[in-house]
């Protein structure tokens, strides 16, 4: 393998298109292909940075070059190429969740093991310095014992609108806190009693708002609030806490309500400036530091710090939730 990776992105919406322009810009790596289903849209971004429009997925992988994959494709269509990037030999990076079911995620595992390739789920927040400061502190024993967590993570209603038709705020939202909690305290989640609502995506037959009480392993509870129709209007499009109590202190992170604020006449907003943003024309940010590790583990042959095993249980957290909301009834894991 030379120094710098070759990538190729599968999906081309708004993750994929920040995916290929953060592989054109990494130092390490290159963009060598992109492919969607919308012809359109990968033509748009090969002409944008120079690179092979595929027109399969095939092609894509096959493209010279290749060393790693971006699967940024809709929640439900993550396992095909996934699957197929493994098969070629390739390095996998899919955006969150790593699938939507807990079978799904073992075949991708697999596929991946058998392949002898490196396989992270973008569970982007693990480099959000916010969430990095909550979980130090509680690695260093600062809050003592664990006795309760709290994560929250609202949306504005476009939000809903979009992706509810295609999947559930639990999955979309939810499976970022569940992959907090467990990475911060360090415990998978043993029991789960979910309650959701629908009323504003009524309609579209998406819950609006879903929330969670969680058991942990250590024996800490902890509550989950996910919800995707919070006004348009709001000054930031994302609302996201989280605390977790200790016998010995408290840690609590908020995310939106950035500390950058602009005004026009009928609105405020707090645009997010730690995600994903432009600093002299190159993007920079968690998605950054996300794609920079999963490159450097490659090339350096290292560990990603989000392992398949916890994106699978991320997963099967969500579908617990799901068989809690269908049944009404507390689900043990
Ligand atoms: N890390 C984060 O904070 C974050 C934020 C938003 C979305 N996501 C995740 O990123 C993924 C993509 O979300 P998005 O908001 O970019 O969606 P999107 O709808 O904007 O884009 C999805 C793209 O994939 C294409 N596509 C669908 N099926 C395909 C297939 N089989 N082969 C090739 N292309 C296909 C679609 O045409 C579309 O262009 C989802 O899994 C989502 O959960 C992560």
């Amino acid at each position: 393998m030379s120094d710098t990776l070759g990538a190729a992105v599968i999906g081309l919406g708004m993750m994929g298109e920040r995916h290929a322009q953060l592989w054109a810009e990494l130092p390490r790596t290159r963009l060598v292909a992109v492919y969607d289903i919308v012809p359109e849209r990968a033509q748009a971004v090969a002409d944008a940075h120079g690179c092979l429009a595929a027109s399969s997925l095939d092609e894509a992988l096959a493209a010279d070059g290749v060393d790693i994959v971006s699967v940024c494709t809709d929640d439900q269509s993550h396992l095909q190429p996934c699957l197929a990037a493994a098969d070629a030999g390739k390095h996998v990076l899919v955006e969150k969740p790593l699938a939507i079911t807990t079978a799904d995620c073992d075949a991708i595992i697999a596929a991946c093991e058998r392949a002898d390739v490196k396989l992270m789920t973008g569970h982007v927040c693990r480099f959000d310095p916010r969430y990095v400061a909550c979980h130090d502190a509680v690695a260093a024993g600062e809050v003592g014992d664990v006795v309760q967590v709290f994560a929250r993570r609202n949306n504005i209603l476009a939000s809903g609108l979009r992706i509810g038709p295609r999947t559930s705020v639990a999955y979309f939202l939810g499976v970022h806190e569940i992959d907090l909690i467990c990475w911060i305290t360090g415990a998978r989640v043993t029991r789960v009693h979910a309650e959701g609502t629908s009323k504003a995506l009524a309609s579209i037959g998406a819950d609006d708002s879903i929330l969670s009480l969680i058991r942990l392993e250590g024996d800490a509870v902890g509550c989950i609030e996910t919800c995707w129709i919070i006004p348009e209007g709001s000054a930031n499009s994302l609302d996201a806490r989280l605390e977790v109590v200790g016998t010995e202190g408290r840690v609590a992170a908020r995310v939106g309500g950035e500390p950058f604020e602009a005004a026009s006449a009928s609105r405020s907003s707090r645009p997010d400036i730690v995600y994903w943003t432009e600093v002299h024309g190159r993007v920079a940010g968690a998605l950054r530091d996300q794609l920079e590790h999963f490159a450097d583990c490659v090339l350096d042959d290292t560990e990603p710090i989000v392992t398949p095993a916890q994106a699978r249980h991320a997963v099967q957290v969500a579908e617990a939730i799901h068989h809690s909301l269908d049944t009404g009834a507390p689900v043990d894991l």
